[in-house]
Parts: C-alpha cells; structure tokens; sequence
C-alpha cells in the first residue's frame, strides 16, 4: 500500500521529520519564511495530512484545495485561531494541538515579560550597549516594584493558572477575570475572581492569556486602558490583535498606561516602522514565549505523533475536534 502523502509546512527538530518520513511520503518546506498563500495550496495538493503553523491559515478554501482525502491537520502550537475548526468538524478531518507541554515555559517567560516591563530590563541594556553609561544615578532607570504589587490576570486557562502559582512566589495579590469563574483552582492559589472593570481598575499589572476570538479581538483598546493605573503595565503573551496597538501606543505615549511587554503583535511581524517601536516604554520581542530546547522539542514529537495517528485512523492526543470520532 502506497504511504500517506504530507506536507510539513516548517522545519521542526529532526528526529521527528525522520519519524513521519518513515510514516508518510513527506514534502518538507525547509524555507525559514512560511510558504506563500498560493505554494501552500500547491503543496498541500491531494495530501492526507499537514503539520502546520499558526502562520498557516487553514480555512474552506485550504481544504477544498487539499481535496477530499485530508484527514488530520496536526498545528505546532496551542493557539489555533488560524485554522477554520467548525469547517475541519464538518469535514470529519481532525485538527491536533500541543497543549500542555508548553505551559510551564510560556508562564516562566510571561512572568520574565512582566518583570522585565517594570524594572526597565530591555531600555538599560540598550543604554549600555549604546554606551551612556557614566555613572550610578539615584533617578535613572526606575521601575515598579514587583513583589507585594496586584497581578491581574484575564484568562484563567491553563497558562494564567500557572502564571498566578509564580506570581505567588513574587507575594503577588492575585486577581483575575475569565468568563468561567474557576473555583477550582481558587482552591490551590489565594486568588480573587473579578470583573474586567475591576481588574483593570486595580491591577498594577494586567497580563492577558485568553484565545483569539471574536470577543476578544481588541480587547484592550482606549476604553480599558484609561480604566488601568498609570503606573500600570501591560503584558501580553497570547495573539497579538487582542491589544489594539494603535491605542495602546497612544496610552503609552500619553502616560495613560507606564509600560508594555509584548510577546505578541499584530501584525506578526511587527513592521518596522511601527510608531510602538519608538517608546522606551514598550518592550516587544518576537512570538518567542514558548521557545525552550524542551518545549520545542516536546511540541515537535507531538505533533508529529498527532499527524501520524490521524494517518493511521487513530485518536489523536492532543485533538481540538474530538466530535470527529464520534460523528
Ligand atoms: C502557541 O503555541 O499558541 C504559541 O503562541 C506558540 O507557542
């Protein structure tokens, strides 16, 4: 029996391309920039399977162009706001994830946002790099203090719960909105559900961890951020277009808001000329929150393990769509 055919859409640690190039008939795309709209659907031609980025949009039109036989798509990541998963159901193609395997070194590097947005970590190495450095001075480079400080956290999924067991250590208060109050986890960490008027009210930093949805998209724009402290900083590590950045470099720049830590942006990549990357108070880096050897190592292997078990037939681990087996 001829092999499955996939496409891979990105280089992933190698022992797992060897691991479904014994499985499948694989196409690697070995660019180090995604595939463009037209090479994806080219590609992804009459194949059963794809590993996929969030880069990737996978929608109706990918689908159709893949054809009839695709059965899994199996994303390298825990977001999946790229890809249409109603569409994917109705397909009965099932659509893997990594969740899980990546929370603990997304919340370490969450909380070294945080931490690095207060104390001015990013603006006083540029300083002596650029070599301004004459001397200690009682006024430069003050932050705000993290310990003892309220932490707001706005999702409390799998990453926001893990952010809030650091903040404890840090003798953080503990405040947070989600649309499902989680008593649960109340249980494990002194933490107190609030409303989002109240948590950006009273937050000294608000660090966001929500999906990518409709409801969420823009989440913070000028209402929120005149609602927040103006010694408050924001953090962002969850999809870019939950901020609106045109208001927030406006709440940056007015003082509205002290200061901003973003993992993510929108768009991705931030374009050069953009007016956020002017301020001093507004650290950004490069979608890099989940990127430890391990964890990018472990996101690799289940993927992989994801596209291959769809090739087989089989459940996935990590599936978004598990009403596919059932339908
Ligand atoms: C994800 O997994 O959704 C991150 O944004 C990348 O690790």
């Amino acid at each position: 029996m001829p092999k499955p055919k996939v496409f891979v859409s990105r280089k992933i640690f190698p022992e797992y391309l060897d691991l479904i190039s014994r499985k499948a008939n694989m196409e690697l795309w070995e660019d180090e920039l995604p595939p463009s709209r037209s090479i994806l659907l080219k590609k992804s031609k009459g194949v059963d399977g794809i590993l996929c980025l969030l880069t990737d949009a996978i929608d109706a039109e990918f689908m159709d162009a893949a054809g009839p036989q695709l059965k899994v798509v199996s994303q390298i990541a825990v977001g999946y706001n790229n890809i249409d998963v109603p569409e994917a159901t109705r397909r009965n193609i099932a659509v893997g994830y990594t969740p899980d395997v990546l929370t603990n070194t997304t919340a370490d590097f969450t909380f070294a946002l945080l931490m690095a947005g207060a104390r001015k970590i990013a603006a006083g190495y540029k300083f002596v790099q650029e070599g301004k450095w004459e001397t200690w001075h009682p006024l430069h480079f003050l932050g705000q203090d993290v310990y003892g400080a309220t932490l707001g956290i706005v999702g409390m999924g799998r990453i926001g719960f893990e952010m809030a067991r650091r903040a404890t250590g840090f003798n953080m208060n503990i405040i947070y909105y989600d649309v499902n109050r989680r008593t649960d986890l109340e249980q494990q960490i002194p933490m107190k559900y609030v409303d989002f008027d109240t948590l950006l009210k009273e937050s000294d930093f608000v660090s966001l961890h929500t999906n990518l949805t409709p409801e969420t998209n823009h989440l913070m724009s000028d209402a929120q951020f005149r609602k927040m402290k103006p010694t408050a900083v924001l953090v962002n590590a969850s999809r870019g277009p939950v901020v609106d950045h045109a208001a927030l470099y406006r709440a940056l720049k007015n003082e509205t808001i002290w200061a901003a830590a973003l993992d993510v942006t929108e768009p991705e990549p931030i374009p050069s000329n953009d007016p956020l990357l002017t301020l001093d108070n507004c650290l950004i880096v490069p979608h890099i929150a989940s990127a430890s050897v391990a964890t990018r190592r472990e996101m690799s292997r289940l993927a992989a393990q994801n596209l291959i078990n769809g090739l087989e037939g089989k459940e996935l681990l990590t599936c978004v769509n598990p009403e596919v087996y059932h339908n």
